[in-house]
């Protein structure tokens, strides 16, 4: 089932699944929160959706340029261990998914929390922040990784901008 109209989603049990990191990152300088968490918050804010964000179990480290090799490489090697699991899915109808852009892709540590979940029945809303990619590859990762959810349309925002976006994702919610 595919809804339309904005207050149809905002009536659904939602819940906002999404990874951030703060200090060093491209754009920003060192942040005390990060740029996906901000829209997160806009997003719990408008909705009254649940947030849950993902932790590395190995932290990123605070410069931006180290962060960037530790992501290529748990990319490649898909080797990315979380802090704690999703919660149990079956009750939410609409799971937005909040991810940075890392390298074109979600961080590493997205699939391993998604990945083997059942997703049937779902309604997907991806949201993206990034310096200039866009959404990237990630609709199509999400597509790939959730198996039977329905995915719709993405809302990307350059992070250097969040802190005015909340009218940009209102409009979008
Ligand atoms: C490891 C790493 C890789 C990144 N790769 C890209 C990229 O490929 N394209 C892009 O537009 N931005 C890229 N960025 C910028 C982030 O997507 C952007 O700053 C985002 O808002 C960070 O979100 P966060 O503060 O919630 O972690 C990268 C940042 C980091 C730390």
């Amino acid at each position: 089932m595919i809804l339309n109209s904005q207050e149809n989603y905002k009536d659904k049990k939602s819940i906002i699944i999404y990874f951030s990191r703060a200090n060093e990152n491209y754009a920003v300088g060192y942040i005390d929160k990060g740029n996906t968490e901000v829209i997160a918050e806009y997003i719990r804010d408008l909705t009254g959706a649940e947030l849950f964000k993902v932790e590395p179990k190995d932290k990123y480290a605070s410069d931006y340029k180290t962060c960037v090799r530790e992501a290529v490489e748990r990319i490649r090697s898909h080797n990315a261990p979380i802090v704690k699991e999703l919660p149990d899915l079956s009750s939410y109808e609409v799971i937005y998914i909040g991810s940075p852009v890392y390298c074109g892709k979600m961080p590493e540590e997205m699939v391993t929390a998604l990945k083997d979940r059942d997703f049937t029945g779902k309604i997907i809303r991806p949201f993206v922040t990034h310096e200039g990619s866009g959404l990237a590859n990630i609709p199509k990762e999400i597509k790939e990784v959730c198996k039977g959810a329905t995915v719709l349309d993405g809302l990307e925002v350059k992070g250097s901008t969040v802190n005015s976006a909340k009218d940009r994702v209102e409009s979008w919610i």
